[in-house]
């Protein structure tokens, strides 16, 4: 029997309590022996609840128990959970988690905390959710040199784009339904400003180049300044409006990374990505593209990975599980120099000015709209548009790049 100890009794905490025990015939074979929920650990308590004689307050008596191998970390936050974290693996006990906050920022100290304690940090969980997406580049694709990823890692952005799109409705009336329905967070700003995709790639960039790629350095630009307007252009170009999160190796220890919203055209498989749903658009230098697709988000789908790695501790006890990070930083193009395609939306008065001065190739109207036009530009530097755009000030309605 392997004792495994929950730490956090939230919506995938208690997903991890109920994905062992509903799936245990399953999760037991392929562990190789029973897993056992013997503690978690919550503040509060919870009467009436199945596993309430297992709640227990205290950390110590985890990390003090022998028994317990296995630890699943699914309380969130960079404070505690970095703590008990540390505390567990210096015990050599392995730490599954679901927190990604925690892994961007302090993956490769863990890892190598876990490897000196013969025992392993997984997080499949802190990406995608239930998506597996840590054990392919991990695992599955060890032949290749991956050149690029490109995701859309956020449920919430992509669930408010989507009804946008589908709905001509304006961002801020479908973020209010969206947290009416309980689909975004009261506070949203963590998904719609974009840092959660932000630390998503971050963690799928250090495992694609092995270094450590800092969270903090990536350019990160959210959807708060997508409106209903610039999708009735999006429709209109065949075209629609996703949050990506790319990251695309430049040369040895360098990446660039970024997070903003693009106009997609509708033919390119993340186009065809809706709802609450997230993939993961991989290029490697042999197989060329793959992409990885299914709920980024919810209780058992993020449960299911969590315990996928419990399963995957349980099958390697005290021996190490080989993930490719180093502490060392990769270094992190400025964006600046990149050379992007952009959409332009602009008063029609402006338009020829526009034209001339951003060196479009296609301009587009849209019938019955009388006050503004767009226009798509040539690839240009980053810095270049934004120095034109500035020339044009308020003439400029809205801009995003293309993909
Ligand atoms: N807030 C996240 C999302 C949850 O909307 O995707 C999963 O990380």
């Amino acid at each position: 029997m392997i004792n495994v100890a929950v730490l956090g009794y939230g919506t995938v905490g208690s997903g991890v309590v109920e994905v062992i025990e509903k799936n245990k015939d399953m999760v037991n074979k392929k562990s190789g022996q029973e897993l056992r929920v013997k503690y978690i650990l919550d503040l509060r308590d919870f009467p009436g609840d199945p596993y309430a004689d297992r709640v227990i307050h205290d950390f110590d008596k985890i990390v003090n128990d022998d028994e317990v191998a296995i630890v699943c970390e699914t309380m969130g936050g960079v404070g505690a959970a970095y703590q008990f974290t540390k505390a567990a693996l210096e015990k050599g006990k392995s730490v599954c988690t679901s927190n990604k906050e925690l892994v961007a920022k302090h993956g490769p100290e863990l890892l190598r905390l876990a490897h000196a304690h013969n025992c392993n940090y997984l997080f499949e969980a802190s990406v995608g959710g239930g998506i597996p997406i840590i054990r392919p580049l991990n695992y599955s694709l060890t032949a290749e040199r991956i050149e690029a990823i490109t995701g859309i890692l956020n449920g919430t952005t992509n669930y408010i784009l989507t009804k946008m799109e589908q709905d001509g409705a304006d961002f801020e009336s479908v973020l209010k339904e969206a947290q009416e329905k309980g689909y975004a967070e009261r506070n949203p700003e963590a998904d719609v400003e974009g840092h959660d995709a932000c630390r998503k790639i971050a963690i799928l960039s250090s495992l694609m180049t092995g270094k450590n790629v800092d969270s903090e350095k990536i350019y990160t630009e959210g959807i708060t300044k997508v409106t209903a307007d610039d999708f009735v252009y999006a429709k209109a170009a065949g075209r629609s409006i996703k949050l990506l999160a790319r990251s695309r190796v430049l040369g040895e220890d360098e990446v660039l990374a970024m997070v903003a919203p693009f106009m997609i055209d509708k033919s390119h498989p993340l186009a065809m990505v809706n709802g609450v749903f997230n993939a993961v658009f991989v290029t490697g230098n042999m197989l060329g593209d793959s992409m990885y697709y299914g709920r980024g988000a919810g209780k058992l789908p993020t449960a299911s990975a969590v315990v996928s790695d419990v399963v995957d501790c349980a099958r390697h006890l005290g021996r190490i599980i080989m993930c490719f990070w180093e502490d060392k930083d990769a270094h992190i193009a400025d964006i600046s120099g990149v050379e992007t395609a952009w959409f332009v939306r602009v008063k029609t008065s402006a338009l020829q000015q526009a034209q001339a001065a951003l060196g479009a190739v296609r301009t587009l109207e849209v019938p019955g709209r009388s006050e503004d036009r767009a226009l798509f530009t040539k690839p240009m530097k980053e810095s270049e548009f934004a120095k034109k755009c500035g020339e044009l000030g308020s003439d400029v309605l809205g801009t995003l790049r293309l993909y």
